[in-house]
């Protein structure tokens, strides 16, 4: 099977995690394009959708699925997205397509956090995916002084700001092997708006694709 395949095979499982009639978080990706579709493929009547980039809006709305402003809800039962690395205790790298921060912001509202990928994303310590960090520009080179101090080499993304304006830099050469310690210490930086380190907003449950189907990880409480 292809990636693609794979990635087809969760955003339909995921379909089946969406309690009925729910106001639901939505992520942003390919992944998460294949869960979209999935969704109203299959009539399942969701209220509305909180999502975490325009490109996701505009794909639930195309689908007749209603985009619901997040200062509109103060809960969300699940929020289903991607991820570009998640460990073995459901903490993720995320923000390859550079919609981290609202990404953050809809899983806080979540009760559970739905992840769906394709088993390439299953990886033993986070960090070998470039860790992506939205940040204000005139901090960036006092920025890719401290990542240099944890052993990161920090490089603006050519061409690209996120859907706040804002650019992001990805970072190569950190092994993560304390996901919330370095979540906790880099979001603490000036300059910081989100690090992609998804470590306080862990996967409740992830659905992983395999060729041998859907694999099924529900992680425990810390
Ligand atoms: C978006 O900013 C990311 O966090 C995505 O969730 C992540 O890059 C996964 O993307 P794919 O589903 O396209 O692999």
């Amino acid at each position: 099977m292809t990636q693609d395949e794979l990635k087809a095979q969760v955003g339909q499982a995921a379909v089946d995690l969406v309690p009925e009639g729910a106001v639901i978080g939505v992520g942003t990706g390919s992944t998460v394009n294949h869960f979209i579709d999935a969704l109203a493929r299959a009539g399942r009547a969701v209220a509305g959708a909180v999502s975490s980039s325009d490109a996701s809006s505009q794909r639930l709305r195309a689908h007749g699925i209603p985009v619901l402003e997040a200062c509109a809800v103060q809960r969300l039962p699940v929020y289903v997205d991607g991820a570009d690395e998640i460990d073995a205790l459901g903490f993720m790298i995320k923000g390859g397509g550079a919609a981290l921060t609202r990404e953050k912001i809809v899983a806080d509202l979540a009760e559970r956090f739905v992840c769906i990928a394709d088993q390439s994303k299953l990886v033993p310590v986070l960090g070998a995916f470039p860790l992506p960090v939205e940040v204000i520009p005139m901090a960036v080179a006092q920025l890719v002084r401290r990542f240099a101090t944890l052993g990161g080499s920090a490089t603006l993304r050519e061409g690209v700001r996120t859907d706040n304006g804002l650019p992001i830099l990805d970072v190569r050469g950190l092994s993560i092997t304390d996901p919330l310690a370095m979540e906790a210490q880099v979001s603490q930086w000036p300059g910081v708006v989100t690090v992609g380190i998804f470590a306080r907003h862990r996967a409740s449950v992830c659905l992983l694709g395999t060729p041998e189907g859907v694999r099924r990880i529900d992680f425990a409480p810390l």
